[in-house]
C-alpha cells in the first residue's frame, strides 16, 4: 500500500495581539491509500472497519457507523461478515445508520438497506433496534428526510451534530458523494442534516446526510475501485478544487481524518500511483 498524505493547508494571521495564530482552516486534503487489487482494498479497508469498531467499543462502549450503498462496498459486507471478522468484530455494540438511500422500498433491488441486509446483516448479530434504515419509500421525500434527522437527533441527544465513528462513502463517476450531485442545491445545505429530494441526474428521490453532518464524522473513508473512477479520480484528487463541480471535495472533516482508499486500476492516472 503506498500511503500519501497531503499537507493541511494552514493559515496563518496575525492577531490583534501580533501574536501569529495559526488557524487551521479545513481544505481538501485527503490521505490517499492505494492498494495494489481491489481484493487487498477490501481486506485493508475490512481491517480498518474492525480495529475502529474495537476501539470506539473500547473507548466509548459502542460503535456507530454510516454506510454508503452502490456496488463498491458490496464486497467489503460480503468480507465483514466472513472469519477472522465475523469473531473479531463486536457486532452487539455496533449502531448502522447509512449515508444515502434511495427512496424506494426495502425490498426494491436498488435498496442499499436491502443490499445491505443481503450482504452483511442478515449474517452478524447487531440487534435489530440498533440498525435504522434511512427510508422504506413510503412517506414524502422531504418527510422521510427529516424522520431521519429526528432519528438522529434522539439517538445522539439534542443539537449537537451527529459524530459517527466512521462514515463508508464512494464517489460516482460524475464526482458526487453520497446523494450530492453537481448542480443540485442541496450540496450546500448547511442547517438541514438530512435533505430528501428529486436528483434530477438520476431521475429518482433520494435520501442522503448533508456535508455538515458527514464532515463531523471521527473518520470519513471513501471507498473507489475500477478504472472507470480514475480520470474523476486525477480531477478529483489532483485538480483544481472545484467542489461545486465535484461535490466530492466538499468533504472537509473539521477534525477528523479523510482517507481515499481506492485500488491502482481506479488510481492508475494519478501521479502518486507512479
Ligand atoms: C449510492 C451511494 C453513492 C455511491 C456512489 C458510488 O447510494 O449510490 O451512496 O454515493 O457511493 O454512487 O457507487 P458505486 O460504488 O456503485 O460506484
Amino acid at each position: 500500500m503506498i500511503k500519501v498524505k497531503k499537507q493541511k493547508n494552514k493559515v496563518v494571521q496575525k492577531s490583534a495581539s501580533s501574536k501569529a495564530v495559526k488557524l487551521k482552516i479545513p481544505h481538501f486534503s485527503p490521505e490517499i491509500q492505494i492498494h495494489s487489487t481491489p481484493e487487498i482494498l477490501v481486506e485493508e479497508t475490512a481491517h480498518l472497519f474492525m480495529q475502529i469498531a474495537r476501539a470506539a467499543v473500547q473507548e466509548r462502549g459502542r460503535f456507530v457507523v454510516a454506510l454508503s450503498g452502490g456496488s463498491t462496498p458490496r464486497g467489503l459486507f460480503q468480507h465483514l461478515a466472513e472469519e477472522p471478522y465475523f469473531s473479531l468484530i463486536p457486532w452487539n455494540k455496533i449502531f448502522v445508520f447509512w449515508v444515502d438511500e434511495r427512496h424506494v422500498s426495502f425490498t426494491d433491488a436498488t435498496s442499499n438497506y436491502r443490499m445491505t441486509q443481503e450482504t452483511l446483516l442478515s449474517k452478524v448479530s447487531i440487534p435489530k433496534e440498533q440498525v435504522f434504515p434511512m427510508t422504506n419509500g413510503y412517506l414524502p421525500v422531504e418527510k422521510a428526510a427529516s424522520a431521519y434527522e429526528m432519528k438522529l437527533r434522539r439517538f445522539f441527544g439534542g443539537d449537537s451534530l451527529p459524530c459517527f465513528d466512521l462514515t463508508l462513502m464512494g464517489m460516482g463517476e460524475d464526482g458526487h458523494t453520497a446523494s450530492l450531485f453537481p448542480g443540485m442545491p442541496q450540496v450546500n445545505e448547511q442547517d438541514k442534516w438530512v435533505v430528501g429530494y428529486f436528483v434530477d441526474p438520476e431521475k429518482k428521490e433520494r435520501v442522503s446526510l448533508t456535508f455538515p453532518v458527514l464532515n463531523h464524522s471521527r473518520l470519513l473513508v471513501v471507498l473507489a475501485e475500477g478504472s472507470k473512477k480514475a480520470s474523476r479520480l486525477k480531477e478529483v484528487l489532483e485538480g483544481p478544487s472545484d467542489p461545486p463541480r465535484y461535490p466530492i471535495q466538499y468533504l472537509r472533516p473539521a477534525q477528523g481524518r479523510l482517507v481515499f482508499s481506492i485500488d491502482a486500476s481506479a488510481a492508475f492516472k494519478l501521479k502518486t500511483s507512479k
